[in-house]
């Protein structure tokens, strides 16, 4: 979580690019946000509580330097509450140091009782605050560089940092476990560091990656970057980056989640447009696996549980899936003959980074479907099937969601030997989602959202594939709309969720025209008869739906259209609940803490 910008260079508006970076990095954290830069003698710091997407403020042109250097910060508070004192960046004691950060410190404590004994004080509650205090202690006898290095050295955990000093024209930024990407000027005369390319896409597409255990050292001689475990200068590589800036704009629409769904048309043909030896290299790989494990957080897992479904469907093999952060527990059952598929739009959720280190450390072949090609997760992996979703910035994931279903029904296809059929299944999928999304369609959902706009808790129910989306609609509607929402198997409600029912209770019912129909209708008969309001997103009408949505009839490929209903349900619930379903209370985008 939280985002960061840094920029070195000879443009006197630093500080104004260091806000604009951070408005389009607003989506890892918006709940205070901060900024420092150089002046010829002196650091300033300026820092607010606040979106800085809300934040009026210019700070003008910097002085008649050769070169200008910015950092700043939008934060996801872990460590202390949301205050203007815990916002970064941080000073040293001395103010000749300042840190933003990224991440957490997990042995902070230890080390601020130490530097507290040490006489150190300290004006916030964060864990960050503990390097910046680190690096000037070791500064009474080395270089900013030498100090940072070593300061480093004494922290566990996962991080990004920038770090500029008053003494040295210089920005250090260091990487463990949170992203953080390099970007140059063709001249190599500029250079902007941030947590995700969209935020400098507007000046350079030519990026360096920072990987774990890395530091880059910026200044007027260009960038230079270091391996903090060998101490040795390497040299990096520099990527070209196809995404055109656009892509990461809001266009015509008002919100980047109605956007981002209405691109699913577009978006899901991208998905199944695969190199189909590619997907076969994947089937054979699950085929081959002695154990394949599918993992991912939060939509990305109930993705994992949907693939699940689709795997003993069509393929008829079984496949485990397990959230990210519930992985580690299956370590004892991992060999180097295990795989495991990795699902996330980011390729940078700490959790599941996290499980794929422990699998890797087993031997374990990893393969990763993700949206961000250049991800951690991407780069750790054997073979990545990109998602291809362009950049999703909505805190709600939508169309990366969708997507990832698709490319795993391929792949239950292609491990059934039936790679054709699945594609010319989700071709026609898309074909259909096409027709439905439209005005009249957006329309008619967001009158159902108005007549429940006002309820305490809504229910979701499906079987088979369409349970795991009955959990994901429950997450959609949770984040963006605050109701209570939650999801269940059709079955499982009778066996005491239906004591939540009461008069005029929302309960929308997933239902795929297959062998589920019969005891869905069922399902959503029994909520009926306790007073619910029935909710039906359905290929055919039916008389216990109090309110109809029409999906299309997509056999198997019914998760995928039954999801996109509700992502607009929850849209529009939050509007009329003076809600941004961009920027969710209490959410950031990419959730880079354990
Ligand atoms: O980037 P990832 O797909 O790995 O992110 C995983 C979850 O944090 C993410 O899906 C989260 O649940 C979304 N906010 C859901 O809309």
């Amino acid at each position: 979580m939280c985002g960061i910008f840094g920029y070195f260079g000879p443009k006197k508006n630093a500080t104004d690019m260091v806000v604009e970076g951070l408005k389009k990095l607003e989506y890892r954290g918006y709940d205070s946000w901060g900024i420092a830069y150089k002046t010829s003698n002196d650091i300033i710091i300026h820092k607010q509580v606040g979106k800085i997407g809300e934040a009026q403020i210019t700070f003008g042109e910097l002085e008649d330097a050769e070169e200008q250097i910015a950092i700043g910060h939008s934060r996801w508070a872990t460590h202390g509450g949301v205050t203007q004192e815990n916002a970064h960046p941080h000073f040293s004691e001395d103010k000749d140091v300042v840190l933003a950060h990224n991440g957490i410190f997990e042995n902070y404590v230890e080390l601020k009782e130490e530097l507290l004994k040490k006489g150190h004080t300290f004006t916030s509650e964060t864990d960050s605050e503990v390097l910046v205090h680190l690096i000037e202690d070791e500064m009474k006898t080395s270089n900013f560089l030498e100090a940072t290095k070593k300061a480093l050295s004494y922290v566990e955990g996962r991080y990004a940092t920038l770090i500029i000093c008053k003494s040295e024209n210089m920005i250090i930024a260091s990487r463990r476990g949170s992203p953080l990407i390099i970007g140059t000027t063709k001249d190599n005369k500029e250079f902007f560091i941030a947590s995700d390319i969209p935020a400098f896409l507007k000046y350079t597409n030519q990026v360096n990656y920072l990987d774990d255990n890395e530091l880059v050292a910026i200044d007027n001689t260009g960038a230079r970057f270091i391996n903090l475990i060998s101490g040795e200068e390497i040299k990096k590589r520099n990527v070209e980056i196809q995404w055109v800036e656009e892509s990461a704009e809001k266009g015509d629409f008002k919100y980047f989640m109605l956007k981002e769904i209405m691109e699913q048309k577009e978006t899901l043909y991208r998905a199944l447009n695969q190199e189909k030896d590619l997907i076969e290299k994947v089937a054979d790989a699950i085929k081959n696996a002695f154990g394949t494990y599918i993992i991912g957080c939060g939509t990305a897992g109930k993705v994992c549980m949907a693939a699940e479904y689709m795997f003993s469907t069509i393929a008829k093999k079984h496949v485990n899936t397990a959230f990210g952060s519930e992985f580690p527990n299956y370590h004892h059952f991992l060999t180097d003959r295990s795989l495991v598929i990795a699902v996330s739009q980011s390729g940078e959720t700490a959790d599941t980074l996290e499980a794929l280190e422990i699998a890797k450390s087993k031997g374990a072949k990893i393969i990763s479907i993700v949206n961000v090609e250049t991800s951690t997760m991407a780069r750790m992996s054997d073979i990545v099937l990109p998602i291809k979703a362009g950049p999703e910035k909505a805190v709600a994931s939508t169309k990366a969601t969708t997507s990832q279903l698709a490319i795993l029904m391929l792949l239950a296809y292609a491990v059934a030997d039936k790679l054709a059929d699945g594609k010319s299944l989700l071709i026609d999928a898309t074909a259909q989602i096409n027709d439905m999304i439209n005005p009249r369609y957006e329309e008619h959902i967001r009158k159902i959202a108005e007549v429940i706009k006002d309820t305490e808790s809504m229910y979701i129910i499906g079987r088979a594939s369409n349970y795991p989306i009955a959990l994901e609609c429950a997450i959609k509607l949770q984040e963006v709309s605050y109701i209570h929402a939650e999801g269940f198997a059709g079955g499982e409600l009778k066996h005491g969720p239906i004591a939540l029912i009461s008069k005029g209770t929302p309960c929308i019912a997933l239902i795929a025209n297959d062998d589920t129909k019969k005891s869905m209708l069922s399902n959503a008969k029994e909520v009926q008869a306790r007073g619910g309001l029935i909710i039906g997103i359905a290929p055919e009408r039916d008389p216990v739906f109090d309110y109809w949505i029409r999906v299309p009839d997509v056999g198997n490929a019914s998760p995928i259209v039954n999801i996109i209903p509700v992502q607009i349900l929850a849209y529009h619930l939050a509007l009329l609940r003076s809600n941004n379903p961009d920027m969710p209370r209490n959410l950031a985008k990419s959730v880079t803490v354990k």
